[in-house]
């Protein structure tokens, strides 16, 4: 079998009406790639889908209207209440979403792990206020700023990278605010934060998600505040949300 069938395969394996994966254990296709790797080959391949040009984007959570829109308000309505100036876009993708901060401030500063997706950002956005890097923000110092955004980043993460990712936020504080998006299970009480190896399939497959504030991660702030929830569940997609939470230090 190709590698990208293959990769496929386990980014969507779902027997009707089970969750994803249950009842077999599916190899890991990533084994041996470095994260960098892992999400260069997502947009090489279109992993998350492509647009009506056939550019590889960053999934439907960044560009569907119903899921994007009410999350522009949110992030924009709090960019102006706090005046704030310098944006950290920590995991940029296609900048599908980003793109719509840029006019509200003075730098935009939008980080992601792919050289593949960034090198394709810097030819399209071409203002002198952003500016793209390749950080991987378990590794790599964070670039400070007034707030900075993690949209549905984390939940492509292992947990011992966001454990790095965290740490680096609690023995630095690079941020007035943190603003983190993920796709979490709709029904309360689902384990959160368990682990997952690196990779473009997320922790739906096994009904959790991550929460920064419960363990292991642990995350405080002055307040922690859930500002937008958004329905994902569709025909054929399991029951789930899409939460932005905002950590105020
Ligand atoms: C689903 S996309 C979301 C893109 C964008 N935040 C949005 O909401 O449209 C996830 C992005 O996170 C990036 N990413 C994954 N792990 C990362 C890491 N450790 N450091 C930086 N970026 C990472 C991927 O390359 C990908 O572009």
């Amino acid at each position: 079998m190709g590698v990208v069938k293959k990769i496929l395969g386990f980014i969507l394996a779902k027997p009707p009406g089970q969750p994803r994966n249950s009842g077999r254990r599916q190899k890991h296709p990533f084994k041996g790639m470095k994260p960098p790797e892992i999400f260069d080959l997502v947009y090489q391949n279109g992993l998350w889908g492509k647009d009506s040009q056939g550019r590889s984007i960053s999934g439907s959570g960044s560009h569907e209207n119903r899921i994007k829109d009410p999350y522009i308000q949110a992030i924009r309505g709090i960019i102006r209440k706090h005046n704030l100036k310098v944006i950290i876009d920590l995991g940029c993708g296609d900048f599908n979403v980003g793109k719509n901060f840029v006019e509200a401030c003075e730098r935009y500063i939008a980080c992601d792990i792919s050289n593949v997706i960034l090198e394709r950002n810097k030819k399209i956005f071409t203002e002198d206020k952003i500016e793209f890097r390749n950080i991987d923000i378990a590794r790599n110092e964070l670039p400070l700023g007034d707030i900075a955004c993690v949209r549905q980043v984390l939940q492509h993460m292992s947990n011992d990278d966001i454990l790095r990712f965290v740490n680096q936020i609690k023995a630095t504080s690079p941020y007035k605010f943190l603003v983190v998006t993920e796709h979490l299970p709709s029904a309360d009480g689902f384990p959160e934060n368990l682990d997952k190896p690196v990779g473009p399939n997320i922790r739906a497959a096994m009904n959790s998600g991550i929460v920064l504030d419960k363990a292991p991660f642990n995350l405080r702030a002055k307040t922690t505040e859930v500002v937008l929830e958004v329905n994902e569940a569709q025909e054929g997609r399991e029951d789930a949300i899409i939460r932005t939470t905002v950590y105020e230090f």
